[in-house]
C-alpha cells in the first residue's frame, strides 16, 4: 500500500484513510461548491452510506488508495490515487479535493507535490497523470505549482452543468 506511510506536510499530514474519517468526508464532502468541476460519479447529496461505502472500499479494494489530508488531526480533503495494471503499471492516476473552508492557502499545491514526489522518487512511478476540467482554473494552477505540465487539449471532451467544455490533461514525470 502505497497509504501505509504517513507523508508530513506545512498544516499537517497526508495519511491513510480510515473509518473515523467517516464524519468529515460526509460534512465536507455534502457541498455543491466541492463537486462542481468534479466527475459525476462523485454523488450529491453525499450521504453517510456514501461515505461509508466508500470507506469500506478503500479499505478493501488495492486498485484505488486515498490519503487523507489532515489538519488539525481532522479530514480536511483528499488525494485519490488509482495505479495502473500491466503495461501501464509505472502510471498512477490522481484526483483530490479539498474542504471549502481550506481554500487558497496552498495546502492542495503541497499536497500534491508531497505525494506525486513520493511516488515517482520513492515508489517507482514515471508517470502521474490527470484530467481537468477547462474552466478549474484553481485545479490547473495546483498542477503546475506542483510539478505538473499541460500535455494535451480534447476538445469539446465533457459536458458539465449543460455546457460542453474541453478537457485538459496534464502528467507529472521523473526526471
Ligand atoms: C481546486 C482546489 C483543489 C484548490 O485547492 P487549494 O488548496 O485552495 O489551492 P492552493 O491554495 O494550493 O492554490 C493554488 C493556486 O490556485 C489558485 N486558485 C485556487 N483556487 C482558485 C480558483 N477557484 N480560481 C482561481 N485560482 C484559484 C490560487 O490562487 C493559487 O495560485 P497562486 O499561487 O498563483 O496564487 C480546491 O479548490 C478544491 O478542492 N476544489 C474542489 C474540488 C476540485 O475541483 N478538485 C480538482 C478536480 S480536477
Amino acid at each position: 500500500m502505497f497509504t501505509e506511510l504517513t507523508l508530513p506536510i506545512s498544516r499537517g499530514r497526508l495519511r491513510r484513510a480510515c473509518d473515523e474519517d467517516l464524519h468529515d468526508l460526509v460534512r465536507h464532502a455534502n457541498n455543491p461548491k466541492l463537486i462542481h468541476w468534479l466527475v459525476d460519479a462523485f454523488p450529491h447529496p453525499y450521504t453517510e452510506a456514501h461515505g461509508r461505502a466508500f470507506l469500506k472500499r478503500v479499505a478493501e479494494d488495492r486498485s484505488e488508495e486515498v490519503f487523507a489530508i489532515e489538519i488539525a488531526g481532522k479530514l480536511a480533503g483528499e488525494i485519490g490515487l488509482r495505479p495502473g495494471q500491466h503495461e501501464r503499471r509505472f502510471v498512477c492516476g490522481i484526483g483530490y479535493w479539498l474542504a471549502e473552508e481550506f481554500w487558497g492557502h496552498g495546502i492542495m499545491s503541497e499536497a500534491v507535490r508531497v505525494t506525486t514526489d513520493h511516488l515517482l522518487s520513492d515508489l517507482g512511478f514515471v508517470r502521474i497523470e490527470t484530467d481537468v476540467y477547462e474552466p478549474n482554473v484553481g485545479s490547473q494552477r495546483v498542477l503546475l505549482k506542483a510539478g505538473f505540465q499541460l500535455e494535451s487539449r480534447r476538445r469539446k471532451a465533457v459536458v458539465k452543468h449543460g455546457t460542453i467544455y474541453d478537457c485538459l490533461h496534464f502528467a507529472k514525470l521523473r526526471d
